[in-house]
């Protein structure tokens, strides 16, 4: 027997309102052609007054809970992944933690850009599998049209708002059976001026706004996420046939295509919600995760791999049998 954090939950949620690429041409030089043809994106949602990141968390996190037939009371961890916090400070995780009457455990949160959730899943697992906690709640949420230079067709065009959770759990299984296998994170800051945001307390004491140069940052994407994909297969014995699905971060459907090919992965076997989604950093992973398994494709016993590359850069891919 091993201990191992085993998902026991997912919940999702988005904004109510949805912009669609033509609805958005008409205040911005660009077509629904040419965001369809370069990302794959074809609406995304923004949130209006009173949706907030932690908003958006704290309705995931319940979609979760309830998922799983927990209260708040049964979590003792909140890892909360966000580039887009509600505050300065507190940790948007401890207004979540509140909200879901899960006060006293412990609740903070991760700055990873895209690849925040994968950091989050690898904290909440070193600490359920340390006995820090029994129960983690581990949440991508984030409000990324706030940041946005609406002036900036370059980048304007492919984000959106939106959360995801997970509630993993710890538990002693079998060799083979449930929970998290592996988790690779890394980062290389020498990178920082291909994707940032020009603001921030310490700096110009304002939000600022996210700067991309896309073409680069693509070139990144793909050789880090199949170098991640290949090493984490490789660890743990599996080669891309063994997967049941890759649940990617959804930045642009060019990327999705290209480590697939580049792995070796059937088109059919990755998950896909950037045409819906947009790009919605932190929260894209578990918000496919979540799709996935609410529409049953991701079933008990499938071997799946999460993966993530953005700010930072960050990246990371997380192995886990559901
Ligand atoms: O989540 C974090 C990680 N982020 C990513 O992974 C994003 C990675 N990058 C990408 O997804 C792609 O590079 C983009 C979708 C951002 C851009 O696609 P691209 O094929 O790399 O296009 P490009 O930036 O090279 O621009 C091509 C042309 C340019 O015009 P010229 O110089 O060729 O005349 C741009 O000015 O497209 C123009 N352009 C636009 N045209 C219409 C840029 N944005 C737009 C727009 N509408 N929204």
């Amino acid at each position: 027997m091993t201990r191992r954090s085993v998902m026991i939950g997912t919940g999702s949620a988005l904004p109510q309102r949805v912009v669609t690429n033509l609805e958005l041409a008409q205040t911005v030089d660009t077509s629904d052609e040419w965001i369809v043809e370069r990302s794959g994106i074809r609406q995304r949602y923004v949130a209006g007054e009173g949706e907030t990141t932690s908003t958006l968390a704290i309705s995931a996190a319940r979609r979760a809970l309830e998922a799983a037939g927990l209260e708040g009371k049964d979590i003792g961890l909140i890892v909360l992944a966000t580039t887009t916090p509600d505050q300065t400070f507190p940790a948007t995780a401890t207004i979540v933690q509140d909200a879901l009457g899960a006060n006293g455990g412990i609740a903070f949160d991760v700055a990873a850009v895209c690849s925040g959730f994968l950091y989050g899943v690898g904290v909440a697992d070193s600490m359920l599998r340390t006995g820090m906690a029994t129960r983690a709640l581990v949440i991508g949420a984030e409000t990324m049209t706030r940041l946005l230079d609406w002036d900036d067709r370059a980048t304007c065009v492919l984000f959106g708002d939106g959360a995801g959770a997970v509630v993993l759990e710890a538990r002693e299984v079998e060799e083979d059976g449930p929970g998290v296998l592996a988790t690779h994170l890394h980062a290389d800051g020498a990178h920082n001026e291909l994707l940032y945001v020009d603001g921030g307390p310490s700096t110009t004491q304002s939000v600022g706004h996210l700067r991309m140069k896309g073409r680069e940052v693509f070139r990144h994407a793909v050789v880090n996420l199949a170098d991640v994909l290949s090493s984490i297969l490789t660890e743990c014995g599996l080669s891309p046939a063994d997967l049941d699905w890759v649940v990617p971060h959804q930045a642009n459907q060019r990327i999705l295509d290209a480590t697939a090919k580049k792995l070796g992965l059937p088109p059919e076997k990755v998950v896909v919600t950037v045409d819906r989604h947009a790009n919605t950093s932190a929260a894209s992973v578990p918000l496919a995760l979540d799709t996935a398994v609410r529409d049953g494709r991701i079933k008990q016993g499938d071997l799946i791999v999460l993966e993530a590359m953005g700010g930072g850069f960050t990246w990371g891919a997380c192995l886990l049998r559901v």
